[in-house]
């Protein structure tokens, strides 16, 4: 029978209270279910020895050294959160952006560190990116004009492949330069890392919401803005060919970024492709969480929750989220 045909031979009045009445009853209907296994945690990587630096925009997350790095893995790993994604604040930075592939890199030393400290016990995602390593903060090298797309691809790779060798799990791509995907896959390849995963930053919107995050990560344009080579929020078809054209390049996984400004396309990448689908609820979307709550405008854990169970319930499997220690603290009180 169809969902109309039982409407219609349903007599009376449309009683969906019923399954509202308690708690029990609501649990037992709830058709989406956040789990902290879900949820991957962004951390910021800094130079130094015992340093917990607070990020002023980001209330509660703080740039990392590499040994306090370590000390955060082993809290998140016994809230039960499976995944980490990594930033680096380089010591330096230069036109071509040479940390992000430096052997000694900050990322590469974290990646390592999170190894040490808790072996497999977490998935390593590694950011790869030239904007937090380039002096003039673009996601690329500069050409005549902007960034150069093709110039660019071989130094993304180059960090990819740096990453996966430091240990990491997985190289997520996020400078939105076409063809990044086929270069690092190639890449790791030819550098015998056929194992290393490629989580692919897909369809990735030129936001408002990335404000905090680039004081968090030092990586705000030096002059003009991201708005030719990240997409236009006003597009969704257009986000669709990408996510279609990094699957096709051999993405292992694909994310929406932003999450809630962005739920219709993580929805539609959900029915379009079979791979896992990921969500970034990225630092704005955290920092006007936080912002409201502290003015005792928003009740925190409410509205952190009700965000995380939307973009699930819209279609990801795995989101990316600055509330995941907290998250996942929550959800094993809930009992969820
Ligand atoms: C790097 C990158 C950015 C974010 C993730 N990777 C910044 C940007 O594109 O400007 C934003 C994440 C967030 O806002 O939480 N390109």
């Amino acid at each position: 029978m169809t969902l109309l045909s039982a409407r219609a031979a349903r007599p009376g009045i449309h009683r969906g209270r019923r399954l509202r009445r308690s708690a029990s009853l609501r649990a037992l209907v709830r058709e989406t279910r956040l789990a902290p296994a879900m949820l991957v945690a962004p951390l910021f990587v800094r130079p130094g020895q015992g340093v917990r630096e607070p990020i002023g925009s980001m209330p509660g997350q703080d740039r990392l050294s590499v040994d306090e790095l370590a000390r955060e893995a082993e809290r998140l790993v016994r809230a039960g959160v499976r995944s980490v994604l990594l930033f680096g604040l380089p010591e330096a930075k230069d036109a071509e952006g040479s940390g992000a592939w430096a052997e000694d890199g900050i990322v590469q030393s974290g990646v390592r560190a999170l190894r040490r400290a808790v072996g497999d016990e977490l998935a390593v995602i590694a950011d790869v990116c030239l904007c937090e390593y380039t002096s003039h903060g673009h996601c690329g090298v500069l050409g005549d004009s902007s960034v150069d797309n093709d110039a660019t691809l071989p130094l993304l790779a180059r960090s990819a492949v740096s990453l996966a060798e430091a240990g990491a799990d997985v190289v997520a791509p996020s400078a939105m330069m076409d063809g990044q995907v086929a270069a690092i896959r190639a890449g790791l390849d030819d550098a015998g890392l056929a194992d290393a995963a490629i989580l692919a930053y897909a369809a990735k919107h030129a936001s408002a919401f990335y404000g905090p995050f680039r004081e968090a990560a030092d990586s705000a344009p030096a002059f003009g803005d991201r708005r030719s080579y990240q997409m236009d929020p006003a597009n969704g078809r257009e986000a669709l060919e990408e996510v279609l054209a990094d699957v096709d390049e051999g993405a292992d996984m694909v994310m929406v970024k932003p999450a809630l400004p962005a739920l219709d396309l993580v929805a539609a990448t959900r029915a379009a492709v079979g791979v896992p689908v990921a969500a970034y609820q990225v630092s704005g979307e955290y920092a006007a969480i936080c912002a409201a709550a502290e003015r005792g405008w928003l009740d925190r854990r409410a509205a952190a929750l009700e965000s995380l169970t939307a973009i699930a319930r819209a279609g990801a499997g795995i989101i990316v989220t600055y509330f995941a220690l907290e998250a996942a603290g929550w959800l094993r009180e809930e009992g969820r």
